[in-house]
């Protein structure tokens, strides 16, 4: 039997988000920023996140794919939505919802490098160091947790759940693939 199961609730990822952007303001104080948002799992974290932040900013996004609609990354990333911005000469900011094995970072962070922007930095809502695979930090990291299998908040599960307000573990089982089919409620929160 599956279940969900709240690990973040709202106001904690609020309060996080507070800290996080009173950060990046201070460390960006003077400059601009162009903020570069990984779908689809950050357009939550990253749409909190610029309404935080007091320096001009503009966003953009990349689309990537590395895991299909499995749990366990396949290790191969694909750009889906290549940006539309160009990076030369800017301060950017990549957008994160969650760095697991690190490989769609490393790579994203590689690409972009290669393309020679004054700064780059990355920002992510969460961070499970227990599954790297390559070795790769955040800059501006929320929370670290152990080796679970979240949802919520911009995190999905065969592409459902993205719509909770709240960061859960998801213990998969019948229950939720029955639950996905309904359509993505709010059992168990
Ligand atoms: P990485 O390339 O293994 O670091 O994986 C990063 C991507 O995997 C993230 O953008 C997420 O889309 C996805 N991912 C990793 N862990 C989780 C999780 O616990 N829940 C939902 N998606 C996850
Ligand atoms: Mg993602």
């Amino acid at each position: 039997m599956g279940k969900l199961e709240v690990v973040l609730t709202e106001s904690e990822i609020r309060e996080k988000i507070d800290e996080l952007a009173a950060r990046i303001n201070r460390d960006y104080a003077g400059k601009e920023l162009l903020v570069v948002g990984i779908l689809r799992g950050a357009f939550i974290f990253m749409a909190d996140l610029v309404r935080r932040l007091e320096v001009p900013v503009v966003v953009d996004f990349v689309a990537v794919s590395s895991y299909g609609d499995a749990t366990v990354s396949s290790g191969i990333v694909r750009i889906i939505k290549d940006m539309d911005e160009s990076v030369a000469g800017r301060h950017v900011l990549l957008v994160e919802d969650i760095i697991d094995s690190g490989l769609t970072l490393k790579y994203l962070y590689d690409y972009l490098k290669a393309r020679g922007p004054a700064s780059l930095r990355v920002c992510t809502l969460l961070d499970k160091p227990d599954r790297r695979q390559v070795d790769f930090q955040s800059d501006y990291n929320g929370f670290t947790i152990p080796d679970y299998f979240v949802v919520g908040f911009g995190l999905d599960y065969k592409q459902f759940y993205r719509n909770l307000p709240a960061v859960c573990v998801l213990h998969p089982g019948k229950e939720d693939e029955e639950a996905c089919l309904q359509g993505p409620g709010r059992r168990n929160l």
